[in-house]
Parts: structure tokens; C-alpha cells; sequence
């Protein structure tokens, strides 16, 4: 059978048991549509820290250049500083795959009503800048005379905005939509008049597609109070990273959201990976909702060009979600981790 070959990083917390689920769900829907999921299990965490001293071995990166996809779960645990776990695997695997589109898509699921405001639908694509802006590794710790100071500095290159920018501008043409940009040009920061004046010159070349820019604290209390409103939201790396985690809120819980690592190039394999974390306060219970993971299998599948057997997934999340019986506790229900996944399992057309 024809196949695909895919990284699977359960990582640590709930990672260990949403990634498992997910496969399951995959795995299904795989013999459906006659292909076949080769997963390369890469035990690569914290515990895996602690045994190694590292978060994945030398050549880790090499391995994961042999696959078609990574599937990722969430890394994180309160046993090791959160600078050596992410900055050990997951940025290095974002940066050195020019994983540069970070992609979530946010809707109001079937069932689900959102926790903030009483909406019917909507339906946003939140286009994150993923490998440099806020994120970079330039700043540290330094005494000085006056007391320590602790420096971050933000790099945003013109390549880097433009490249993000582009992406976006021609999602929101292939959806019809609009695009807001998210800044913060009225503060005194360097960056976002640059980064402003490089998305106006990116969209002069897309005539057809309205945008307006929005000031990045104006854009939560949107989200918040009219997400329908709204379509492509763009957004640097920080800004990109709070919007999703607030339009994952609105849309029921952190559980359900999904997102995208994108090399759009295709020079690279992409990962995919929940925008929830390791959730350590409820990891080891089996009462993680799955669907974030899922969804996230199903934006692989239609990555590597298994779009129908993406849209089953999307499908049988849509029919687990418009039935109350089978919520896990963050949704308001009692379902457990089992509970949906042989639910999603079932409901695949
Ligand atoms: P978190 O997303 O792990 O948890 C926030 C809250 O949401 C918790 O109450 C948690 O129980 C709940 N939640 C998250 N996912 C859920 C799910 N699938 N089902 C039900 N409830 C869910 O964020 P945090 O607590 O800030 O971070 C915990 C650890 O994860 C930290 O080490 C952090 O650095 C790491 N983290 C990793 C990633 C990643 O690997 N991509 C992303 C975010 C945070
Ligand atoms: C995410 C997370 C990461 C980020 C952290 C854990 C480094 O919040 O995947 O969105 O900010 O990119």
C-alpha cells in the first residue's frame, strides 16, 4: 500500500495520551482510503531529558529530515525549566525545518457553544509568523551597575515578514475573505511600523483582498466580542501565539484547537501540534479532550495530500462534538480520553 512516513513526538503530560489517540483515529481512517501511516515513534521528552541529559539526541534533527511529517504532542513538565524543554526540541525542530507559518484554524464546533458570548458561527484562520519576531534568541541576563537586567530583543527581517505576509495574503484570496493584520504601531516599539510598512507593500500586489490593520489589544477584545467578524488574522510571533490561544477559548476550550507548522516550500517536513501544552494538572487521569490532537491529524492528512480522508476526520470530530454525551470535562461533560476516541473512531463516514 501506498504510505506515508510520520514523526510521532508524544512528549510529555497529556502528550502521551492525545498522540496515541490520535494515531488511532489516523490509523482508521488511513484503511479506509487505502494508505498506510508508517509512524516512527520518537520517545523524545522531558523524562527523555532526564536520562540523556538532552531533549533529543545529536542526530535529531536528521532523523526527522527522512520523514514526510511530524505529529507532535505537547512538551513540557514541571520536572525540567520550560527554556531547556522547548528551546531543546520544539524550536530547534520549528527553526531548522524554516517552519515559518504557524496555521490554527479556530471555528465554533457543531454542539459546542462558545464560553465568552452567546455567537452562532464563525470561522478564523490565525496565521502566526513562527520562526523569528519576538522569538529570537538574541538578549540575556546581565549585571549592571544599576542591577540585573534581562533583555529580549525582537528581530523581524524584511524576508521573514514579507514570505509570512504573502502566505496569508493569499489565504485570505483562496477563502474570499478578509485579512486584519495585528500590530501595535501605536506603542514605541520599532517593529510594527516595519512591520506595517511591509504588509502594505505585500498588499498592493493583492488588490482583491480587504485588509485593515488592528492594533493587537483592540484584536483580543474583538475576538472576544465579535469573532465572526473576523476571517485571516496575521500576526507576529508572540501576538499570533496569544490570539490563538484566546480564539481557542472562544471556541469552547484550549482541547479543541489545532495547529499547523508549515514549511510552505515543501523543502522540509511540517509538524503538527496542538496549540495546548503538556497540562500537567490533569495529565495521567485519561480525561484530555483528544480532538485538538485529531484535528491536527487531520490538517497532516491534507497536507500530504489525503484530503478526503482529511475531511472524514473533520467529519466524525463534527458528529463526536454535536452529541453533549461525549464531552471531556473542559467542554463541561464527563467523557474520557477513551470515550471520544472510539466515538471519533465510530463516526468516520
Ligand atoms: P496548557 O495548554 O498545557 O494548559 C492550560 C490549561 O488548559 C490547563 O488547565 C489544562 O488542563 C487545559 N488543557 C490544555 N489542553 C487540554 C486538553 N487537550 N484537554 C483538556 N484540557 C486541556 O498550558 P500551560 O499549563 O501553560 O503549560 C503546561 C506545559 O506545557 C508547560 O511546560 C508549557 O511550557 C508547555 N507548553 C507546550 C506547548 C507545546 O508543546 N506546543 C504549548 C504550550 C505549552
Ligand atoms: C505554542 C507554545 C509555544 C510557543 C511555547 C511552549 C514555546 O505556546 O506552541 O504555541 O509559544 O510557541
Amino acid at each position: 500500500v501506498d504510505g506515508h512516513l510520520v514523526a510521532a513526538i508524544p512528549g510529555d503530560g497529556i502528550g502521551k495520551e492525545v498522540l496515541p489517540a490520535a494515531q488511532r483515529v489516523l490509523d482508521a481512517v488511513a484503511v479506509r482510503h487505502d494508505f498506510a501511516l508508517s509512524w516512527c515513534e520518537l520517545p523524545w521528552s522531558c523524562s527523555w531529558y532526564t536520562e540523556h541529559g538532552a531533549m533529543m539526541p545529536p542526530d535529531g534533527i536528521d532523523r526527522l529530515r527522512e520523514t514526510d511529517a511530524i505529529f507532535l504532542g505537547a512538551v513540557g513538565s514541571p520536572s525540567v525549566p520550560d527554556h531547556i524543554s522547548l528551546w531543546g526540541l520544539l524550536i530547534p525542530i520549528r527553526r531548522a525545518f524554516d517552519q515559518y507559518v504557524n496555521i490554527r484554524p479556530v471555528r465554533l464546533l457543531p454542539g459546542l457553544a462558545s464560553r465568552l458570548r452567546e455567537c452562532e458561527a464563525f470561522d478564523v484562520a490565525i496565521v502566526r509568523e513562527n520562526t523569528e519576531g519576538e522569538y529570537s534568541d538574541v538578549g540575556g541576563r546581565f549585571a549592571t551597575p544599576a542591577g540585573e537586567v534581562a533583555v529580549q530583543e525582537s528581530i523581524f527581517t524584511r524576508r521573514g515578514c514579507e514570505r509570512l505576509l504573502r502566505y496569508a495574503f493569499d489565504l485570505a484570496r483562496q477563502r474570499g475573505g478578509a485579512l486584519v493584520s495585528a500590530t501595535k504601531s501605536n506603542g514605541i516599539m520599532h517593529t510594527m511600523p516595519f512591520w506595517d510598512e511591509v504588509t502594505a507593500e505585500v498588499a498592493a500586489s493583492y488588490p482583491d483582498v480587504k485588509w485593515q490593520r488592528m492594533h493587537v489589544d483592540a484584536l483580543t477584545a474583538r475576538f472576544i466580542t465579535h469573532p465572526e467578524d473576523l476571517d485571516v488574522v496575521v500576526g507576529s510571533n508572540l501576538f499570533g501565539d496569544i490570539l490563538g490561544n484566546i480564539a481557542a477559548a472562544v471556541s469552547g476550550s484550549l482541547g479543541v484547537a489545532p495547529s499547523a507548522n508549515l514549511d510552505p516550500t515543501g523543502r522540509n517536513p511540517s509538524m503538527f501540534e496542538p496549540v495546548h501544552g503538556s497540562a500537567p494538572d490533569i495529565a495521567g487521569r485519561g480525561v484530555a479532550n483528544p480532538i485538538a490532537q485529531v484535528w491536527c491529524g487531520a490538517l497532516m492528512l491534507d497536507h500530504l495530500g489525503r484530503e478526503k480522508a482529511a475531511a472524514d476526520v473533520l467529519t466524525a470530530i463534527e458528529t463526536v462534538t454535536a452529541d453533549p454525551a461525549l464531552r471531556t470535562r473542559d467542554l463541561g461533560g464527563r467523557a474520557t480520553t477513551k470515550d471520544v476516541t472510539s466515538a471519533l473512531v465510530d463516526a468516520l463516514p
